[in-house]
C-alpha cells in the first residue's frame, strides 16, 4: 500500500512512525507546508519528503490528513476528488458549515473517508485497507 501523510507536526510524526512500521505499507510519502519539517520526519523513517500536496498524492492508495483543522475540508475534498481512500484526524472542520460539507464528500465517488483519534489507528487502518 502506498500512503501519503499531509502534515507531520506533533501528531503527523506519530502517524508517520506507526505507518513506517506497518508491514502493508510499501511506500510512505510525507508532505508538510514546512519543507524542513517534512525532511526531518521523513529522513529517519526512510520515507520520501514530497515537495507539494499533488506530488505526495500522486498514485497513492491512501492519504492521511494531520494538518491544522481549518485545512481539513479542502484536503479531504482534494483526496476524494482523486479517488483516494482518506483518513483525517479529528475534528473535520472548525464550523458547522465545514461539517455540513462533509455530506457532499460522501457522494464524491467510490472511495472512503474516515475520521478518528490516534488510539483507534490499528482498527481504522485495517478498515481503510480492506474497504
Ligand atoms: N496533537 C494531538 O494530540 C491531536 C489529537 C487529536 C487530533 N488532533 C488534530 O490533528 C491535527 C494536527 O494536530 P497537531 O497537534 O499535529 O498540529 P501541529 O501544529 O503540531 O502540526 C500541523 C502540521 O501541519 C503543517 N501544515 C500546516 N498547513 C498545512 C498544509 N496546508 N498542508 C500540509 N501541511 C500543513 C504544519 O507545518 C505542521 O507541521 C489538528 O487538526 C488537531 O486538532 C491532534
Amino acid at each position: 500500500m502506498r500512503v501519503a501523510i499531509l502534515g507531520v507536526g506533533r501528531l503527523g510524526a506519530f502517524h508517520a512512525k506507526v505507518l513506517s512500521e506497518t508491514k502493508d505499507v510499501d511506500e510512505l510519502r510525507v508532505y508538510d507546508a514546512d519543507a524542513a519539517r517534512a525532511k526531518e520526519v521523513a529522513g529517519p523513517l526512510k520515507a520520501k519528503a514530497a515537495a507539494s500536496v499533488d506530488e505526495a498524492l500522486q498514485g497513492v492508495d491512501t492519504a492521511v490528513i494531520v494538518t491544522p483543522t481549518d485545512t481539513h475540508a479542502l484536503l479531504i475534498k482534494k483526496c476524494l476528488d482523486a479517488r483516494i481512500a482518506t483518513f483525517c484526524e479529528k475534528p473535520i472542520a472548525i464550523s458547522t458549515i465545514g461539517v455540513r460539507d462533509r455530506a457532499s464528500f460522501n457522494g464524491a465517488g467510490a472511495t472512503t473517508v474516515d475520521m478518528a483519534a490516534s488510539g483507534e489507528l490499528a482498527r481504522k487502518w485495517a478498515m481503510a485497507r480492506d474497504g
